[in-house]
């Protein structure tokens, strides 16, 4: 009887690790495929990014709304941004994971990998159902789940327990230190402020914590701004500002099948090991965290 009842164990185990091995296999596959046919089928153009029927298309967006009291909003601004336009329930509540799935992949480009991978994630850590549930968009800001310390639009949640609002400081900070042509804001910018904040927090922030993912996944946001952004300042303006997508704008990624998480990790890489900051004790753990991380957490930066 013992023996039968832990062969089954044994077995279950290896079956859950075998699925969810094929299940990486899978999805790296998935995510390779697209980043290849973007090599070969030609790009959209510059102004014609989003589909025609979805909102946006031509640049047209659908009318901003800043939001009213009750709604939900949270520290992400690219969700907020979908909010206050409609894109999303305007009250920022009840959504679902493949509403959002959508809507991100409609507006921003990020490959239809990525956009499978981010909501999942999300509702993974929220231990929700991908399929059926939904959620606010406060709800991800559970501290250290989503949200964590550092951040270039927010303050840590130690000093403010409101991460649906913009820290306006911050981000004057961040639209001043562009260094590329008009104030653009180059990989090396990002990679600096991100480890001043990192430094600045850890000083300031008694309950200060910044796990190797939550690293990855704030130079994953930095890293938005670098390619679906373009690092175009005049752009991240009102994006950071007011949580508002202006008029004219179209995503910056012209690929036909949007940005692979194999394109965007190049950039995730490239600002997190440009942060001088960082000890080099810290950099030898995060290389291992790189060298470790299944399919992580480290860049969903929606
Ligand atoms: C959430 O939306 C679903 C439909 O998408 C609806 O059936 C449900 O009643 C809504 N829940 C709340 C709390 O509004
Ligand atoms: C990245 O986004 C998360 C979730 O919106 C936020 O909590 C975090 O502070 C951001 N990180 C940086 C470095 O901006
Ligand atoms: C992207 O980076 C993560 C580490 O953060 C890694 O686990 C993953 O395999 C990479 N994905 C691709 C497609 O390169």
């Amino acid at each position: 009887m013992f023996i039968v009842v832990a062969t089954s164990r044994i077995l279950s185990v290896i079956f859950s690790k075998i699925a969810k091995l094929f299940g990486a296999v899978f999805f790296f596959s998935w995510d390779a495929t697209l980043a290849l046919l973007n090599l070969i089928i030609p790009n959209y153009k510059p102004h014609a990014v989003v589909a025609a029927g979805s909102p946006g298309h031509g640049g047209l967006w659908p009318e901003y709304v800043p939001p009213k009291e009750g709604d939900s909003r949270c520290s992400c601004p690219a969700l907020n941004a979908l909010a206050n336009h409609g894109i999303l329930p305007h009250d920022g509540k009840n959504i679902t994971f493949r509403q959002l799935e959508a809507k991100v992949r409609e507006v921003y480009n990020f490959a239809p990998s990525f956009c499978w991978f981010v909501p999942n994630n999300i509702a993974g850590i929220l231990d929700r159902d991908y399929k059926t549930d939904s959620f606010d968009l406060s709800d991800i800001d559970v501290h250290n789940g989503i949200e964590h310390d550092a951040s270039l639009t927010r303050e840590d949640a130690f000093f403010s327990k409101s991460q649906g609002k913009p820290s306006i400081p911050r981000i004057q900070k961040l639209l001043q230190s562009g260094t590329g042509p008009n104030g653009d804001l180059t990989t090396s910018d990002l990679s600096q402020l991100l480890g001043q904040a990192r430094v600045e927090s850890k000083r300031m922030n008694p309950q200060y914590s910044q796990a190797p993912n939550h690293k990855l996944f704030g130079s994953s946001n930095a890293s938005t701004l670098l390619t679906i952004f373009g690092g175009k300042i005049d752009d991240i303006r009102p994006f950071l500002l007011e949580e508002r997508i202006p008029t004219g704008w179209q995503p910056r990624i012209l690929n036909r099948f949007g940005l692979t998480v194999l394109k965007f990790n190049q950039t995730v890489f490239k600002v997190e090991l440009g942060i001088k900051e960082e000890l080099s004790s810290e950099k030898k753990k995060l290389k291992r965290a790189l060298a470790n991380q299944g399919s992580g957490i480290g860049y969903n930066s929606i």
